[in-house]
């Protein structure tokens, strides 16, 4: 089954496990604004489940969670046009998630390499839940029936898998029922590099500080974090193409096309030729005018807490309302006895 036969409607999650980086704000959060804004249905879910699948300590995450929704609220995501929540706060994720358990092969999730990369050397001592996250990840998606998902790069194969537990459960029971998403991995930012090694992506879990920007950074941390950036020491060249081989190069070009919408052969093209040292102080002034008023309104609206757990709450029934009628649909495809509607829930 296409999306076509379903409503458009949009899902995307981010792991409140952290600050969340200039990598999510470009790859992710600054994406789900303009989808809000064409006018899309849009659910946004901050996947709490997801990030308990390594140890999270309790207070931190607590404090996170609402730091990741001041983030979302700040970057202009606005809870009368979305639907901004916490994943926990919806039973029906971790519900249609171990169905899921059940439909996707072993195989699969060995493939995954996400899981190969958190997991390291010792898998023996990994999470069945770290095994486990991308049927979750799954059920997120398609216990809305969403059709689109925008994600980063980084997120391609899981959504592969979305679309394979999708196709098996409608084959495996004959129905029409879940929708074959399309991932949207779309833009100039759709894989952010850290700051101090070109190939690798920026992360929130990176062990070192100065390879990311935070969008809690102030303007001075900002500076000091772009101008130490790794570079090499050949003037930039005019088109991207020509910068192939310097992943450092490239990825600084391509923050400055995302923060300033232009395309990166073009950012390439007004520097040609001149020296990294003249094009980062340009870069700092840029990312100060982009990400202050976005650190300045998190500060703000973390000072309020319950507000912000108020939202959540008030998203999280919206979220139900859509969510329930969907996984009580698909306990009757499997044969599954819901008599009752069930234990008192938001929204069931
Ligand atoms: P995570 O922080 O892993 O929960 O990621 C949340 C979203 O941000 C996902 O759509 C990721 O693909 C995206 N994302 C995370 N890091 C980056 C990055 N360095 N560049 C672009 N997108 C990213
Ligand atoms: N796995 C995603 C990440 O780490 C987060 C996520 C969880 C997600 N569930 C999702 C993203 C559903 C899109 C849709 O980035």
């Amino acid at each position: 089954m296409t999306p076509a036969r379903h409503q458009k409607r949009v899902f995307s999650g981010i792991q409140p496990s952290g600050n969340l980086t200039l990598g999510n704000y470009l790859g992710a959060l600054t994406r789900f604004v303009d989808m809000q804004n064409a006018g899309i249905e849009t659910i946004y879910c901050l996947v709490d489940l997801h990030a308990i699948t390594v140890w999270q300590d309790p207070k931190e995450l607590r404090a996170a969670t609402r730091e990741a929704a001041a983030a979302f609220l700040a970057a202009g995501i606005c809870p009368e046009k979305s639907i901004l929540f916490n994943q926990s706060q919806v039973a029906a994720h971790a519900e249609l998630a171990w169905i899921f358990n059940c439909v996707t092969r072993m195989g699969w999730l060995s493939r995954m390499t996400q899981f190969k990369d958190k997991a390291g050397k010792n898998r023996e001592n990994a999470s069945v839940g770290l095994f486990a996250y991308p049927a979750l990840m799954a059920a997120d998606i398609l216990v809305y029936h969403a059709t689109h998902v925008p994600v980063g790069d980084d997120q391609k194969q899981h959504l592969e898998l979305t679309r394979d537990v999708a196709i098996k459960f409608n084959h495996d029971f004959e129905v029409d029922f879940f929708p074959v998403i399309e991932p949207v991995i779309e833009g100039t930012a759709t894989r952010v590099m850290s700051l101090r090694d070109g190939t690798k992506k920026m992360s929130k879990s990176d062990p070192s500080d100065m390879s990311r920007i935070n969008l809690t950074d102030s303007a001075d941390v900002i500076q000091k974090k772009l101008r130490r950036a790794r570079t090499d020491s050949e003037p930039i060249a005019g088109c991207m193409k020509d910068l192939e081989y310097r992943p450092e190069a490239r990825n600084l070009i391509n923050i400055f096309a995302a923060l300033s919408a232009q395309d990166p052969d073009s950012v390439a093209q007004t520097y040609e030729g001149r020296q990294f040292a003249d094009f980062k102080s340009d870069l700092v002034d840029l990312a100060v005018t982009k990400l202050q008023p976005i650190s300045q309104e998190m500060n703000r609206l973390t000072q309020d807490p319950s507000e912000i757990d108020r939202i959540l709450g008030h998203g999280a029934e919206q979220a139900a309302a859509i969510a329930e009628p969907i996984l009580r649909r698909t306990y009757e495809i499997i044969g599954l006895i819901r008599s009752r509607k069930g234990p008192s829930r938001i929204g069931g």
